[in-house]
């Protein structure tokens, strides 16, 4: 094989042309971007995406939830293949580069593969996994806990459509077959073993990398996210005639809600002495939202994070001592679903080894991390080895239009996946 070489303006320009699929207009900050999974901007994604694997001699299969495999055959096409891929959904006003740099950066990794004139023994497959943003259906991953078979096909069809302005009765199962993505959910789990490794190429949506001045993370670990929802039911009425002593409002015990999360996330934190639980209450929908009009009814969204998850579910006991008190106190009645509640994922040692001697080869530093963010490599690692690689983005943010990461720090994550997946396709 030649050396490989990056197309490093070719995988810039696609990935601007990607930002370009998007419901908003640009953002003062930077490339504002939202896509949401099955609407028209994420299915234009799908259809340019499998047009440029098409054209790069790649084969695509598609399964009933849009997951997307794009598949280079290798010289023995019965062995596990090898397998890369992130996400192309975006979450409202969110930048460009959250998940489309694994996706754009392993296709331009398997063509630089290809243009080198590498041969693959197993066959290499780049995946596209729909909806690893919660923003439509509420949890996480969707695609890839299918594939693991950690969601149940029938809860899955039955995920209510959240996007503003959804139908009546419009559910995950309704959404794809509008969408054109037709057949039980049953086929889409994929047995463990299925593939031989997973790697997966994205920012880092943290601030180490750039602060240490290092091109490369190698994730060791992926903490355990976990998704809760609140439903304050209080009494509405007259915001001029119903007098204070009467109200039973259900906004004001959600603030109470909110803010015991933040009380009990903290103390987690200073009981540890680290910074690894995260707790955030990122929706709050009021019914019914008029300004003259006491609160009736409140559904917080609640997303919850830690390293260990019994912390994890320590934090949400205090919650929830604190939430049977909020009830009583002001007369109202608060119901907690779990949406979900998962465990952390650990990286294969023979993929980061994998990993390590790719940067070596590159003359690339590197450091091993933990990923706080949560990836569809968290519900891959149920069926096969994974890991991940990292590459700075500035001043770690993320899920922002003004998320940023360089060309040249695309271009050495790309290089890496691309020396990995040859590694892993000739093991
Ligand atoms: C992924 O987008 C996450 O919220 O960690
Ligand atoms: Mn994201
Ligand atoms: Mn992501």
């Amino acid at each position: 094989m030649q050396e490989i070489s990056i197309d490093g303006e070719r995988l810039n320009r696609e990935l601007t042309e990607l930002a370009g699929f998007t419901q908003v207009e640009p953002s003062p900050l930077g490339t504002a971007v939202t896509r949401v999974v099955f609407t028209a901007d994420d299915l234009r994604a799908r259809a340019w995406l499998m047009g440029l694997a098409e054209e790069a001699g790649f084969s695509v299969r598609v399964d009933a939830v849009g997951n997307t495999f794009i598949r280079w055959e290798g010289s023995e096409p019965e062995l596990a293949a090898v397998a890369t891929g992130s996400h192309v959904d975006a979450i409202p006003h969110a930048g460009m580069y959250d998940g489309t740099v694994g996706v754009m950066g392993g296709l331009e990794a398997m063509r630089a593969l290809k243009a080198a004139g590498f041969v693959p023994r197993r066959s290499i497959e780049l995946v596209l996994l729909t909806s690893e943003e919660p923003t439509r259906f509420g949890i996480g991953c969707l695609g890839s806990r299918l594939i693991a078979g950690t969601l149940a096909p029938e809860k899955a069809d039955g995920l209510v459509d959240l996007l503003p302005g959804a139908e009546a009765g419009s559910t995950l199962a309704t959404v794809r077959e509008a969408a054109g993505f037709r057949g039980s959910l049953e086929g889409v789990r994929l047995a463990v073993g299925h593939y031989d490794g997973w790697v997966e190429l994205h920012i880092e949506q943290g601030p180490l990398l750039e602060r240490e001045g290092l091109p490369i993370g190698i994730v060791t670990d992926i903490a355990a996210p976990a998704g809760y929802r609140f439903v304050i039911e209080g009494v509405g009425g007259h915001a001029g005639a119903l007098l204070m002593p009467d109200r039973k409002d259900a906004l004001c015990a959600a603030s109470e809600v909110i803010l015991s999360v933040e009380k009990h996330v903290l103390a987690a934190n200073r009981a540890s002495g680290t910074s690894n639980t995260v707790g955030t209450v990122g929706t709050c929908e009021v019914h019914p939202g008029a300004v003259n009009s006491v609160p009736s009814r409140v559904t917080l969204q609640l997303d919850i994070r830690d390293t260990d998850p019994v912390r994890r579910e320590g934090v949400m006991q205090a919650v929830r001592t604190d939430v049977a008190e909020i009830a009583a106190a002001r007369g109202v009645t608060i119901a907690e679903t779990m949406v979900n509640a998962d465990a952390p994922a650990t990286s294969s040692e023979k993929i980061v080894a994998a990993i390590e001697v790719a940067c070596g080869g590159a003359r690339l530093p590197f450091k091993k991390m933990v990923s706080r963010a949560y990836h569809d490599s968290s519900f891959m690692a149920r069926i096969c080895p994974i890991a991940m690689i990292f590459i700075p983005c500035r001043a770690g943010v993320s899920h922002r239009p003004d998320e940023y990461a360089s060309p040249s720090a695309i271009m050495d994550g790309t290089r890496i996946l691309a020396s990995t997946l040859a590694t892993l396709a000739s093991d």
